[in-house]
């Protein structure tokens, strides 16, 4: 009874969908570090965890860029079983203005995330069409004191995990004056040139000149070097912000490089814009992490005026990053079982000991099913535990238990009923060890 086309069909449908990728054990536990790292600063810097829906009513993201392919091709949209038009959250931070809107906090609102985001992007190596990102915003303070803040907050974030060859590229998209401005000087400049370019370039710069600076075409690429900056046409208040932020960069040592043609990805940008990149991958995807300030974004959404700043960070390119540079710190690290147990006695006993040193804060795990004690001594060796913990009729009969260290393979007996306590005592021994 085969049904060849149905089952490959059927084959198909049983994989994650394309461009998606599972994230299994061992190499689950290097997410964990990225995230409990992250978790762990956020918090130090004041930062409180924020949640939304993983989708929003579509409109949510009209500001975030009529003029980007992020909204306009690559949004999953939906129509619910209630008529609403939805869409898979494509990014991070229109839906914690949104939800900033929705509340009103006390600014300043500090929030960090870590969240899947959507986009059908065609997937490569570092590009997916769900990939997660940790990112903080920061709602209701224009100081540039917050600007560094968060810039640091993520500067130090590479640090921890080991990553050295992190450039942080800083830019100013000026304030909604000067920009505009600016973008007629830009048109002007962009339609001068574009026959000599052809209608692609000529329907992009109509579109938004801004989207024509961050352009990779190689025949383009004469006419946007010579291109009009934005940085040297910024209003008195704009410039002086950008170079608070750069006196106080300097001051806290954090190396920078200006990049007058960093066009960040969504039209809601104002004033500090940066990217990390790194050299170890490709060009394409060699941003790690981005963000900037959004001064309109809750006005426009229909909040009272607010201004936000904040990145995202992009985990599996983050870790990718780590691979390059062999960054020992996101390295899968075995699964640090203190114990396994193996049961030669086959009543209640290994279930009472098992969840006994579980309750007490130790790591233990266990076979099951009955199986032969040398079967589970081999399970105890692949298991990557410290010890082995061996409940025999004879030991108990002592009131002892055999432990076995399963590096040096030194065996000891140990009172039962002090079990717990003395593998504590090996593993706070193991962590003081240098
Ligand atoms: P973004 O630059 O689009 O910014 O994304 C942030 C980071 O997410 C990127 O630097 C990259 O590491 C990662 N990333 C983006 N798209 C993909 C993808 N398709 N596959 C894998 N990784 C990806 C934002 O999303 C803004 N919300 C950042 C922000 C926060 N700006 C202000 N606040």
């Amino acid at each position: 009874m085969s049904a060849p086309e149905q089952s490959s069909e059927s084959q198909e449908s049983f994989r994650a969908p394309y461009g998606t990728h599972d994230v299994l054990p061992p190499e689950s536990a290097r997410w964990i570090t990225v995230v409990e790292t992250f978790a762990r600063r956020a918090s130090r810097f004041g930062y409180g965890l924020v949640m939304t829906p993983i989708f929003e009513h579509r409109e949510v993201f009209d500001r975030v860029g009529a003029s980007t392919d992020v909204v306009r091709k690559e949004m999953y949209e939906f129509v619910d079983r209630g008529g609403r038009q939805l869409a898979l959250r494509p990014e991070g931070t229109a839906p914690v203005v949104r939800a900033y809107v929705q509340h009103r906090p006390t600014p300043p609102w500090k929030v960090w995330y870590v969240a899947p985001n959507f986009r059908a992007e065609r997937p490569q190596r570092g590009r997916y069409r769900q990939h997660w990102q940790l990112g903080v915003e920061v709602l209701g303070v224009d100081d540039p004191d917050v600007d560094v803040e968060v810039i640091a907050l993520a500067h130090g974030f590479y640090r921890e995990l080991g990553l050295e060859r992190v450039t942080l590229l800083l830019n100013s998209m000026g304030d909604p004056e000067s920009r505009r401005s600016y973008v007629e000087i830009l048109r002007g400049y962009f339609l001068d040139h574009a026959d000599a370019l052809g209608p692609e370039f000529k329907e992009r710069v109509e579109l938004n000149p801004l989207r024509v600076l961050d352009a990779k075409e190689e025949a383009w690429q004469p006419v946007i070097e010579q291109a009009p900056r934005l940085t040297d046409h910024l209003s008195d208040d704009a410039r002086r912000h950008f170079e608070a932020v750069q006196q106080r960069l300097d001051a806290l040592r954090i190396r920078y490089e200006l990049a007058p043609r960093l066009v960040r990805g969504f039209d809601y940008y104002t004033s500090t814009t940066f990217e990390f990149t790194v050299d170890t991958l490709d060009a394409a995807q060699n941003a790690i992490g981005g963000g900037g300030r959004y001064d309109q974004l809750a006005e426009e959404m229909g909040g009272p005026p607010t201004p936000g700043i904040g990145f995202g960070i992009g985990i599996e390119r983050v870790l990718l990053a780590g691979d390059a540079e062999g960054a020992t710190q996101m390295s899968a690290q075995s699964c640090g079982l203190d114990a396994f147990v193996v049961d030669g006695i086959g009543d209640e006993t290994a279930t009472l000991v098992v969840n006994e040193l579980r309750e007490s804060g130790l790591s233990a795990d266990r076979a099951y099913g009955g199986r032969s004690v040398k079967a589970q001594w081999k399970l105890a060796d692949r298991s990557g535990a410290a010890y082995g913990v061996m409940l025999g009729r004879d030991e108990a009969g002592r009131g002892q238990v055999a432990v076995k260290d399963l590096e040096s393979g030194t065996q000891i007996e140990v009172p039962k009923a002090q079990l717990a306590g003395w593998l504590r005592a090996r593993r706070e021994e193991g962590s003081d060890a240098p």
